[in-house]
């Protein structure tokens, strides 16, 4: 398996490209399930989860064309055409692997009129349960069966009628699922409490831009009043603010100096803010508050800043498990529940660390640029499925770092 080695001290500098943002490419992908005609998608990041999700739309009958590009281009263009549907099944294997693939849950039921999909199951970050997806499609008239270890949603008559949906607590991907279900109900559908993520806005404007009727872009109370059909369109995926969040903490680290370029500082605030506040007292939250899936990235950042900080992880239980790699650095943190406190050291010193998920994993690298010696990261599958060629990305701007392993 592939290992990265980092030798840490360089200050990083220079020009780092951003690529298309992986959770919004793995909720604009389904779009492509809600017509019959082409869907294209630009500046889409080359991940692995952005491959298996291309695999599952394959297996459900979606062409996927990807246009030529040169080795060197970061990013791809995609033209997705679901002109016949072959089967409204997402089975276990791929599952398994990617739980973003409970995406296709919503637009199979609004396109097909049923869906079958395997349970995602646990996750290392947290339970993470889908009960608000299927409670969302109930309230759009969906009827839900479970069985074997599958979820099956039923529209009445083919067609969702549309419905109140009121989420209990935000959640990113019911809110997804429930949007794309709702655009080809027969009737009107309100979402409160919908996320207000950036990705949701990209969401919506594709479906915009594919005919759908939404109101209340970028609120938590989303009006979506559903049409006959959807055409095709063209699309620019956003540029990934999670990635480029990390990528400034790299530089801030290293006390470095890098123009992320093509990132977007809008989507950012909770993010840009925490960097100027550095040495800082921190609970995530959803957006516009700051982001859970930047805490790992962020707290490795602290563990070189001028005194303590205090970190409290409000949306996944379970979302320290690099703070005993950290530690294993020589990073002085104390986790109590979902509160970590950190304590800025003199220095870090580098060691064979063990990556656990995927932000998790950037926390190590984060930490391995500027650690004394040689930092090796372990378990790098991790990372390829939400950086886009990290090392190229990073020794472009002067980071000693290079990927070993049997490829
Ligand atoms: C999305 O996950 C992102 N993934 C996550 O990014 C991100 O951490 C998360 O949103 C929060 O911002 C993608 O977009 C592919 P949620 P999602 O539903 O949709 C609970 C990364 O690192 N919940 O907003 O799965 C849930 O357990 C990944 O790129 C229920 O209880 O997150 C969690 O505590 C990791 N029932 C909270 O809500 C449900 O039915 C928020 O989860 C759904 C969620």
């Amino acid at each position: 398996m592939d290992r990265i080695l980092i030798r840490g001290g360089n200050r990083l500098t220079g020009k780092l490209p951003i690529s298309g943002a992986k959770n919004s490419a793995l909720t604009l992908m389904p779009c492509a399930l809600l017509t019959e005609e082409p869907v294209t998608l630009r500046n889409l990041p080359r991940l692995a989860d952005v491959d298996s999700f291309g695999h599952l739309l394959n297996q459900l009958g979606v062409s996927t064309e990807i246009e030529g590009a040169r080795p060197s281009d970061f990013g791809r263009v995609m033209t997705m055409r679901a002109g016949r549907l072959t089967s409204t099944e997402a089975p276990y294997d791929i599952v398994r692997k990617m739980r973003a693939s409970i995406l296709v849950l919503g637009p199979l039921v609004a396109r097909a009129g049923e869906a079958t999909v395997s349970l995602p199951g646990g996750c290392s970050i947290g339970n993470r349960p889908i009960d608000l997806h299927l409670k969302a499609l109930e309230a759009m008239g969906a009827r839900i069966e479970l069985a074997a270890g599958y979820v099956k949603a039923i529209a009445p008559g083919g067609r969702l009628p549309g419905g109140r949906v009121a989420f209990p607590i935000v959640s990113v991907g019911a809110t997804e699922n429930a949007l794309m279900a709702a655009v080809l109900a027969k009737g009107g559908t309100v979402i409160e409490n919908a996320a207000r993520e950036p990705e949701i806005v990209d969401l919506c404007n594709l479906l915009l831009a594919m005919g759908a009727s939404i109101s209340g872009v970028g609120t938590e109370r989303l009006e979506i009043e559903g049409v006959e059909r959807l055409h095709g369109a063209t699309y620019r995926v956003m540029p990934d603010r999670i990635e480029a969040g990390s990528y400034a903490c790299a530089a801030a680290i290293t006390g470095g100096s890098v123009e992320l370029v093509g990132a977007k500082p809008d989507d950012m605030r909770a993010t840009i803010a925490a960097l100027i506040d550095a040495g800082v007292t921190l609970s995530t939250a959803p957006f516009p508050g700051f982001p859970t899936d930047m805490q790992a990235q962020f707290m490795a950042m602290l563990c070189k800043a001028d005194g303590a900080s205090v970190l409290t992880e409000t949306i996944f239980e379970n979302r320290y498990m690099h703070v005993p790699e950290l530690a294993r650095m020589g990073a002085d943190i104390q986790v109590r529940g979902r509160t970590a406190v950190v304590r800025g050291v003199d220095h870090l010193v580098g060691a064979p660390v063990m990556a656990t998920d995927l932000r998790a994993s950037m926390s190590l690298i984060i930490a391995g640029l500027v650690a004394q010696g040689q930092t090796e990261v372990s378990r790098v599958y991790h990372l390829d499925r939400g950086y886009e060629r990290l090392e190229e990305k990073l020794s472009a701007v002067g980071a000693d770092i290079e990927r070993v392993g049997d490829g």
